[in-house]
C-alpha cells in the first residue's frame, strides 16, 4: 500500500516526509539513561518523522559519540535537545574548578539545612539506605558552552534547546547549515524567542511531560503562534495520536513535537517500571511538582510528590534541586519503594496503553491524522 502524504512547511524546512517530531527527553530518573536515545532518534527518523536526542544528561564526550552513532545508523535528519540554563550555581563546591564527577554525598552537604535535615528525616523516617551516587558535573546541562560546540562541530541538522534561549547560538549553527529550535510555555517567551533568530518554536502546554509551565496546549497554542510570527510554531503537551496531531495543525501549527507517547515505546529510554505506570495511568494520574528539579516538572504520580508537598520547603534553584530528589530517589529505588518512583510523563499517559515500536506510533499516528482531515471533518462538519 502506498505510503500516505502528510506534508507541511515542516517538512520541507526539515526535508522530512511527515511534520512529526519525537521531543527531545533527557534522563527520565537518576542515572545515566536517557528518554530519548539514539534507538529512539533512529527509528522516528527511519520512519520518515525527526528524532530529536535526550542529550541533557550525558557528558560532553557522550554526546558526541551519540551523534555520531545516530549518524552511523542513519542518514536522514535528527536533532539534538540540550538545556541551557542561564546560570549554574552549585555555591561553588569546586572551588573554581572543573571536575568531572563529585560523590552526591558531598554535593548534599552544601545544601542548606532545612532541606538536608528534610533529607535526612525522610531516610530515618523510611528506612531508606545510604546509597553513594556520582554526580556528573561534566554533563551538557552543566557544560552548555562546550556542549553547543559539539553541536555546531557535528553540524546537527536541528538543534534544540529545551531550556534557555539558544538565539545566542543561531547565526553560527545557520552557517554551518543547522535549523534552531526553542520551546516556550507562554506567549511572552514566544515572541523573545522569536525576535532572537530562531527557526523553529515549540510550544508545550500544561499538560505535556517534564518541565512544563501554566497554559493548557488550547490556550497556548493560538497565542504563541500570534506571538511569535513569523517564526512558525509546533505544538506539544498532550499530544498522543492522529486526533492531536490534526487538532494542532487546524489550530495553525506547522508540525508536533511528542514526548510521553515516544518514551513508552520499544525504543523510549525509560525504565521499564516507568513505562509501566505510563500504560497503567488514567489522565489524572500525573503531577506538576517542583521536587525533581526546583522547576515545575510533570511526573507519574508517586508518594514522592506527597512527602515533597508536605515539607513546606521552598524549591532550590535548578538544578541543586536535582542533589535532593537523586540522593531519595536513589533510596527508594535500592529499598524497593516502588511507591516512592515515578518518572517524567504527561496527562496523555491516560490514552496511552500499549508499548510499540517507535515506527509504529508514528505510522499510526499519520494514518489517523489523514483520515480525520480528509473523511473524518468533510464527514462530521458541514459548511453548508
Ligand atoms: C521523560 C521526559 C523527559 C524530558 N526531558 C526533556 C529534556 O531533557 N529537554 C526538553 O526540552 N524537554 C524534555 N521533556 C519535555 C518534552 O521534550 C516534551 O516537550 C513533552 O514531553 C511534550 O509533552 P507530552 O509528554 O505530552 O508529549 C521531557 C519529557 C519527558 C516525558
Amino acid at each position: 500500500m502506498a505510503r500516505p502524504v502528510l506534508k507541511t512547511k515542516l517538512c520541507d524546512m526539515l526535508d522530512i516526509d511527515y511534520p512529526i517530531l519525537s521531543a527531545g527527553m533527557g534522563p527520565t530518573l537518576i542515572g545515566e539513561n536517557t528518554g530519548a536515545p539514539v534507538e529512539l532518534v533512529v527509528a522516528v527518523s527511519e520512519a520518515g518523522g525527526l528524532g530529536v536526542l535526550g542529550g541533557s544528561g550525558f557528558t560532553v564526550e557522550e554526546l558526541r559519540s551519540a551523534i555520531r552513532e545516530i549518524k552511523a545508523q542513519t542518514d536522514k535528519p535528527f536533532g539534538v535537545d540540550l538545556l541551557l540554563p542561564k546560570k549554574i550555581d552549585l555555591g561553588g563546591p569546586m572551588g573554581g574548578k572543573q571536575v568531572d564527577e563529585l560523590p552526591l554525598s558531598q554535593l548534599l552537604k552544601l545544601l542548606p539545612k532545612p532541606h538536608l535535615d528534610w533529607v535526612n528525616k525522610i531516610k530515618t523516617d523510611l528506612g531508606l539506605p545510604d546509597v553513594e551516587v556520582m554526580v556528573r558535573m561534566n554533563s551538557t546541562t552543566m557544560r552548555p558552552q562546550e556542549s553547543v560546540k559539539v553541536c555546531i562541530e557535528e553540524r546537527v541538522p536541528l538543534f534544540c534547546a529545551g531550556l534557555g534561549n539558544p538565539g545566542f547560538m543561531v547565526a553560527e549553527a545557520h552557517a554551518n547549515g543547522m535549523k534552531v529550535l526553542g520551546i516556550t510555555g507562554n506567549a511572552k517567551n514566544a515572541r523573545r524567542m522569536a525576535e532572537s533568530g530562531i527557526d523553529l518554536l515549540v510550544a508545550q502546554g500544561h499538560e505535556g511531560g517534564g518541565h512544563t509551565g501554566r497554559i493548557g496546549t488550547m490556550a497556548l497554542l493560538p497565542a504563541a503562534i500570534d506571538a511569535a510570527q513569523p517564526v512558525p510554531v509546533l505544538a506539544a503537551g498532550g499530544i498522543g495520536d492522529g486526533r492531536g496531531v490534526a487538532a494542532a495543525l487546524a489550530m495553525g501549527c506547522i508540525g508536533v513535537w511528542v514526548g510521553t507517547r515516544f518514551l513508552a515505546t520499544n525504543e523510549g529510554g525509560a525504565l521499564p517500571v516507568n513505562k509501566q505506570r505510563i500504560i497503567s495511568s488514567t489522565d489524572e494520574d500525573t503531577r506538576v511538582s517542583t521536587a525533581y528539579t526546583g522547576k515545575t516538572l510533570r511526573a507519574s504520580y508517586n508518594k514522592f510528590h506527597d512527602l515533597w508537598a508536605e515539607s513546606g520547603l521552598a524549591p532550590l534553584p535548578f538544578p541543586t534541586q536535582v542533589m535532593i530528589s537523586s540522593a531519595l530517589l536513589a533510596g527508594f529505588i535500592e529499598a524497593k519503594k516502588d511507591d516512592y518512583v515515578g518518572g517524567l510523563a504527561g496527562q496523555v499517559s491516560g490514552i496511552i496503553h500499549d508499548i510499540k515500536p517507535a515506527r509504529t506510533v508514528l505510522e499510526e499516528m499519520v494514518a489517523e491524522t489523514v483520515d480525520i482531515l480528509a473523511r473524518q471533518l468533510p464527514e462530521r462538519v458541514r459548511l453548508k
